[in-house]
């Protein structure tokens, strides 16, 4: 559960090349590969959606962690799931059955994750938390790749850890957004083990060494 994981975010890499681009990711040691799905409407933004992943499926056998930003997720369970999704993971605000969405999740056969934006308490997630396999806390607002880090997110990782030892649960704690070689650090010692980087890690030409900056400055 604790072990530390590496989620390259492929909002960041160039979309006209994804074939080559998941290639690059796979020549790293990284573990997952990061997925932003966008509809224009829970965020401002569009990306891409349960085809592109299908496609994508084709070239890689990375972990597809699929990060839905989507409004009313759950109509969308089956289409991830015969994508080859993995990990599908919605957001608490994007839905009014965040329980059912969640257990249809499951029931399709991905691994469920709850991810919520850094105005949202943890509070709400204390009921679903047994249902899931990852909780996400955004480190920055939803929609857009290259925003600053929000350390006050950072409490909220510290309260997950701890309502999940009341609770005697086991999942992973996920940080999104601003993630580089400098704040990976702090939510390590918060407590996330999963970690999502996108214009960090694309920035530069060598992938390879550059997840690799990501390790040293956890084990630093
Ligand atoms: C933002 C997305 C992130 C994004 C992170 O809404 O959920 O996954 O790709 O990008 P960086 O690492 O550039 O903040
Ligand atoms: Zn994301």
């Amino acid at each position: 559960m604790t072990s530390h994981k590496i989620a390259p975010s492929i909002l960041a890499a160039d979309y006209a090349n994804f074939a080559a681009e998941l290639k690059r990711i796979e020549e790293t040691d990284a573990e997952y590969v990061h997925i932003d799905i966008m509809d224009g409407q829970f965020v401002p933004n569009i990306s891409f959606g349960a085809d592109v992943v299908a496609s994508m499926r084709k070239h890689s056998k990375l972990v597809f962690d699929c990060h839905l930003m989507v409004v009313d997720p759950e109509r969308y369970v089956e289409a991830y799931a015969q994508a080859g999704a993995d990990i599908m993971t919605i957001h608490l605000e994007s839905t009014r059955h965040i329980h059912g969405a969640l257990q249809k999740i499951k029931a399709a056969g991905m691994k469920a994750g709850v991810v919520i934006n850094p105005g949202t308490p943890v509070g709400a997630l204390e009921p679903i938390l047994s249902l899931v396999d990852q909780v996400l806390i955004m480190t920055v607002n939803p929609g857009f790749g290259g925003q600053a880090f929000i350390p006050e997110c950072l409490d909220k990782v510290q309260k997950v850890v701890e309502m999940r030892q009341r609770a005697g649960l086991d999942f992973d704690i996920e940080v999104d957004g601003g993630v580089d070689d400098k704040t990976i650090a702090a939510c390590a010692k918060a407590g996330a083990n999963v970690f999502v980087a996108g214009s960090y890690l694309f920035k530069a030409d060598d992938l390879v060494s550059q997840v690799q900056t990501l390790r040293l400055a956890l084990d630093a």
